[in-house]
């Protein structure tokens, strides 16, 4: 096990818990990032000469991972459609480990894992090696993790130690490898054009300043936080590249607060979850003004219609007739929301488990990296 996985000595005083820290390290690791390698490096810069040389001649592109980390790679499926046209699928790591699945077309197999120590995760990147994968390639928190030994290329987050159970610093960065990853891609295949990649290389400047303006909304997370917690039911909603955002957040409830949180994308809200919905069930949407946002809005005046209270993340000035208790968002990110909206889950999911007095940097029942069967 690696020495990182373990817990170690007190938090330092100025943080209530691990979690907090990591929280609110996340500028900090983000810039560090993006200074060290440039904004949007390419393949060569991020993986090493072979990977560049071979990896576009890739035609297809298969993401594994749990927990959080399987949200990372449901989310970066949206990137690397975007910005490579490359088929791209999702999979569950403790499912395809045992699945006989058709692998595509040489593919680029890419395994995500914090710790890359994570039993499933290995299994699975073992499972389509015999199945026929190109190449695989590990993202991962620790340099010389087993996942990265398992694959042909890898590339280190570099987020630093990460203690507090749940993911959090470890989760950004995985979304900005991914991310930097679909993009060098891109750049490779000669798919986004220069003056496109010069307005994601704007973004990405602006990237950690944005999420520290995220952090500075504290005080409206905790309000919300204190009555969320009230409710037995809580679901989070959100369409398109933010829909994993609301699963991942939904996750951080369950981890770090014990409530019982379900993510779903916008779409799906009417085919189950509006039954459930009533006075008591608040409903936590992530809402970038995008041209997604008046579809979930229609879904959300469908909650709000059955009294469902509605908690909506946007960067949009929502109208008051709208009824909506609503956090003005960071604007102008596009394609980066995903990260900016996973702080704000975090910081929500936090202050809720703040008002509970859950054990938040070890939660009951649950450990850093599954490494046993
Ligand atoms: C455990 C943790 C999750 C985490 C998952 C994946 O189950 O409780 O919070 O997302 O492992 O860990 P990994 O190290 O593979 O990213």
């Amino acid at each position: 096990v690696p020495e990182q996985i373990r817990p170690d000595a007190l938090v330092p005083d100025f943080f209530q818990h691990y979690m907090e820290k990591e929280i609110r390290e996340q500028p900090i690791i983000l810039a560090d990032s993006l200074g060290q390698q440039g904004l949007a490096p390419d393949l060569a810069t991020m993986l090493g000469d072979e990977a560049a040389r071979n990896l576009p001649s890739v035609e297809s592109v298969v993401l594994i991972g749990v927990g959080s980390s399987g949200h990372a790679a449901l989310t970066a499926r949206y990137w690397i459609e975007a910005l490579t046209g490359l088929p791209t699928s999702v999979e569950t790591a403790s499912e395809y480990r045992f699945r006989e699945a058709a692998m595509p077309r040489r593919a680029l197999v890419i395994g995500i894992s914090q710790s890359g120590e994570t039993i499933d995760t290995l299994a699975a990147i073992a499972q389509a090696q015999k199945l026929g994968a190109l190449y695989t390639l590990a993202i991962s928190n620790v340099a010389d993790s087993s996942l990265m030994r398992a694959t042909h290329f890898g590339y280190c987050t570099e987020a630093g130690p990460e203690i507090g159970v749940t993911s959090t610093k470890s989760f950004t960065t995985q979304l900005l490898a991914l991310y930097r990853l679909a993009l060098g891609l891109s750049r490779a295949l000669g798919f986004v054009t220069n003056a496109e990649l010069a307005t994601i290389e704007s973004e990405l400047a602006q990237l950690p300043e944005s999420v520290n303006e995220v952090l500075r909304l504290e005080p409206q997370f905790a309000q919300w936080a204190h009555r969320l917690v009230d409710h037995p039911l809580l679901l989070c909603t959100a369409r398109h590249m933010l829909y994993p955002i609301a699963m991942e957040g939904a996750h951080k409830f369950q981890e770090v607060a014990y409530l019982h949180a379900e993510g779903y994308p916008g779409g799906e809200l009417k085919h189950g979850p509006l039954a459930l919905v009533d006075r008591d069930l608040p409903v936590v949407a992530c809402m970038p003004w995008n041209r997604h946002a008046e579809k979930l809005l229609t879904n959300l005046q469908e909650v709000r219609a059955r009294r469902g209270e509605l908690f909506v993340l946007s960067d949009a000035a929502l109208a008051a007739g709208e009824r909506f208790n609503a956090i003005r968002m960071p604007a102008g990110l596009r394609g980066l929301n995903p990260i900016l909206y996973a702080v704000a889950m975090q910081m929500l999911a936090y202050r809720a488990a703040l008002n509970l007095g859950t054990e938040i940097d070890s939660p009951r029942n649950l450990t850093k990296a599954a490494i046993n069967e």
